[in-house]
């Protein structure tokens, strides 16, 4: 018998007509975010779950699709699945990394230099027809070219963003739990700091860390205190990352200058304050949404769920303890 697919949410055609070939393939039609309670109706009889950064695979899911072998995550980031839960039930997951590295760099900098550059106020500015005559304090910003790029994070989508600041003759100063290696440091121009004097020298600073305890309100109010007072920060990674309450009274305050968001700590709920304030660009999480992008994630993730359900081990298996354990 063919195994069985859910997909929650409508997504890519190519993708799922290789589903197709592969198994039966139910699908959400509404493209709505499921309720706890319909997903896991929905679910109830799969074998495969094509899921979504928005679905909560926690354990009363699991619970409910006692066939499930395999979760494919299209995201790159999985803190959406209890892999605890998983594990304890032997469900391979798995995500879509590398795919959209560039493209989640390309807008981590688009942010940035909207932020920086008032792109978005200006945008309101002419239809809200106040565009009468060029003036030599309209819309001022901050340059970008020679300051000094605040990473929070070295991994794949880190380094792409500190690649692309040399053209910006950047200097780029960054914080991981662990240093790139020399070649690395030199071919970025990056030098590793501790959290304190990166969030204190930089111009700008962009977040590109997984959520985990340890990064959740990695920047609160005392991360905000350090910055410079004309610092925009950028965060393309989880909303949990940043206090947003305490990034509202930071910009509220003028104790930074302004902020490119796509994450959002309850999304798709959006801080009080936050659309309020003029000195913020606030983006829906779509760091990773090109055309060309946005496929090759969905593609990858049928290619994991495909794999798994055949018995093969899923080329970008996070939970190789769970791949052990189903072993004979
Ligand atoms: C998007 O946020 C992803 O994790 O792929």
């Amino acid at each position: 018998m063919a195994p069985r697919i859910f997909i929650t949410r409508r997504v890519f055609d190519d993708a799922v007509r290789y589903l197709e070939a592969h198994a039966e393939v139910v699908g959400n039609p509404t493209d709505r975010v499921l309720a706890p309670a319909e997903l896991k109706d929905a679910a109830a009889e799969s074998d495969g779950l094509l899921a979504l950064l928005t679905d909560r695979v926690d354990s009363e899911l699991l619970a409910a699709c006692p066939r499930l072998k395999v979760v494919a995550n299209f995201a790159v980031g999985y803190n959406n699945i209890d892999l605890d839960a998983a594990a304890a039930r032997g469900v391979l997951i798995t995500n879509t990394p590398g795919v959209l590295t560039e493209t989640t760099a390309d807008f981590a900098w688009a942010l940035l230099m909207a932020a920086a550059r008032r792109v978005a106020e200006a945008d309101r500015f002419v239809r809200d027809g106040k565009f009468r005559a060029w003036g030599p304090r309209m819309l001022l910003g901050h340059d970008v070219h020679g300051k000094t790029l605040g990473l929070i994070g070295m991994g794949r989508i880190g380094r792409s963003v500190a690649r692309r600041a040399a053209g910006f003759g950047m200097r780029i100063l960054y914080h991981d739990v662990s240093e790139v290696g020399p070649d690395a440091a030199a071919d970025l121009n990056a030098r590793w700091a501790p959290m304190e004097e990166v969030l204190a020298e930089a111009d700008f600073v962009s977040v590109h860390v997984p959520l985990l305890p340890a990064t959740r309100h990695l920047l609160d109010d005392a991360a905000f205190a350090r910055m410079k007072p004309h610092c925009i920060v950028i965060n393309t990674s989880r909303g949990p990352v940043v206090d947003e309450r305490a990034l509202v009274r930071a910009l509220g305050e003028g104790r930074i200058a302004g902020a490119g968001l796509d994450v959002y700590e309850r999304e798709p709920d959006i801080e009080p304050g936050l659309t309020e304030l003029e000195n913020v660009v606030l983006a829906p999480h779509i760091a990773s949404a090109s055309h060309e992008t946005r496929l090759r994630m969905c593609m990858m993730a049928a290619e994991n769920l495909v794999a798994g359900l055949e018995g093969r081990r899923p080329p970008n298996l996070v939970n190789p303890d769970a791949w052990d354990a189903t072993r004979p």
